[in-house]
């Protein structure tokens, strides 16, 4: 049972740790929008914190008073119930506020809200306060998911600079031993069909898309033991995969004509050679570490060209709880914010969690009875379940309490800013 001081302890933790994200930054990164679907870390500081004030203090704390009457039209992100927004594309012209008012407003807020989590009877069946609380839960959960959001985006933009700057120099802890294994040999594991359960119980925290926990049909099928690794997908591009049609979705195909992709993003030939860009700069490929930022057409093509396929969502998350997987990887707190090579797990499958977003073959789509929340909240989730594919498993910018089994991250199938591979599966005849 969560107490008031370990919600305020835990509220305090994940909101200063977006702003010790933002420390490396100097005072001209914040304001940068290199892309259209890109915010500048300024709007993340500023609409999480947002985001607590209108889900949260408006409606809950009489005569509470807003930081800024403007703020609602420069911070909303997509929640059309409250009213017109600015343009996403036109986040980066946000020179005002400075920064130093967006971190007053951060303080501002953190003040009312601890002061409202001090005065929460969590113990007692008080419906307004647990209608508080798990809207507290929600603004924190939304907060992490802000957390990968800013990494992504000072990644792009980064990326974009000429310079290409490097965002902190990481290296690997020294208790961060891994040992890889050949990206030439990936075993494989078998799993049982038949009618398994998938989604969240209801005990504990998710998102209104994890639920109803519901049956499905699997027939049985085995999966890679671990992701699709760089050295593994640079056979693919020197077997011309970005040149053949034939592995190609249509959608795809037009893709990486449109794009002239020719490569995973952030992968650049030096002299000759395979590069990629990280959030610590240039660095050599390192062929058994995953591959990463690759958009679902490329997952599927690779797919198809390794006589494969992607698995659904419900293999993966079934082949998780079967398994007995312990979440533990390679995460944001690692401070790598790089996915790093497989290690052979005990129960064989590696990498289930952390280090990339695995691709799956689902289309984001609500579950059986699922509903979404109520009021605004209501926005958060369903809204966007058209024409998305469905993620799983967390990467190496995930916070490590954010992840469940059952988590259903989504992008649209070209999109590849996000720290995204992919792992194989099989039919079983
Ligand atoms: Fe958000």
């Amino acid at each position: 049972m969560e107490t008031n001081k370990s919600l305020i302890n835990h509220y305090k933790k994940i909101r200063h740790f977006t702003e010790e994200l933002c420390e490396p930054l100097k005072i001209e990164d914040y304001a940068v929008q290199a892309g259209l679907e890109v915010s500048p870390p300024k709007w993340h500081l500023a609409h999480t914190t947002w985001f607590f004030e209108t889900l949260v203090l408006k409606p809950y704390v009489e005569n509470y008073q807003v930081f800024h009457p403007d703020y609602d039209y420069l911070l909303n992100s997509y929640y059309e119930k409250l009213g017109t927004f600015l343009r996403r594309d036109l986040r980066g012209i946000l020179s005002r506020p400075e920064i130093h008012e967006i971190y007053e407003y951060r303080n501002y807020l953190d003040q009312h809200m601890i002061e409202l989590m001090e005065t929460l009877d969590l113990h007692k069946d008080n419906e307004q306060c647990k209608k508080i609380f798990s809207l507290i839960e929600l603004g924190l959960n939304h907060e992490q998911q802000h957390h990968e959001g800013l990494l992504a985006d000072i990644k792009y933009n980064f990326w974009m600079n000429p310079l290409r700057p490097a965002y902190k120099r990481m290296e690997k802890p020294a208790d961060f031993k891994r040992t890889s294994y050949s990206s030439s040999s990936p075993a494989w594991l078998e799993f049982s069909g038949g009618l398994v359960q998938i989604g969240q119980d209801g005990t504990g925290f998710s998102f209104d898309n994890e639920t109803p926990q519901h049956k499905i049909w699997l027939e049985d099928y085995s999966l890679c033991t671990r992701p699709v690794t760089n050295g593994e997908f640079l056979q693919f591009m020197a077997d011309g995969g970005y040149r053949k049609s034939e592995f190609w979705l249509s959608d795809g195909w037009k893709v990486i004509q449109q794009e002239e992709w020719e490569a995973p993003l952030y992968w650049e030939k030096i002299d000759g050679k395979w590069s990629v860009f990280t959030l610590s700069g240039m660095k050599e490929i390192e062929e058994d570490a995953p591959i990463c930022h690759v958009s679902y057409y490329e997952a599927a093509a690779y797919a198809n060209w390794a006589g494969k396929r992607l698995p659904t969502e419900g293999e993966w998350e079934n082949a998780v709880i079967n398994s007995e997987i312990d979440i533990k990887g390679n995460f944001i707190e690692s401070g790598l914010y790089h996915p790093s090579p497989s290690i052979v797990m005990n129960n064989g499958l590696a990498q289930m969690y952390g280090d990339v977003w695995e691709w799956t073959a689902s289309s984001y789509t609500p579950y059986p009875r699922s509903k979404p929340l109520p009021d605004i909240a209501g926005e958060y989730n369903h809204k966007f379940m058209c024409n998305q594919v469905v993620l799983r498993g967390g990467s190496c910018t995930t916070p490590i309490s954010h992840i469940r089994p059952t988590y259903r991250n989504y992008f649209h199938p070209d999109k590849r800013k996000q720290f995204s591979g992919f792992r194989l599966a099989e039919d079983i005849d």
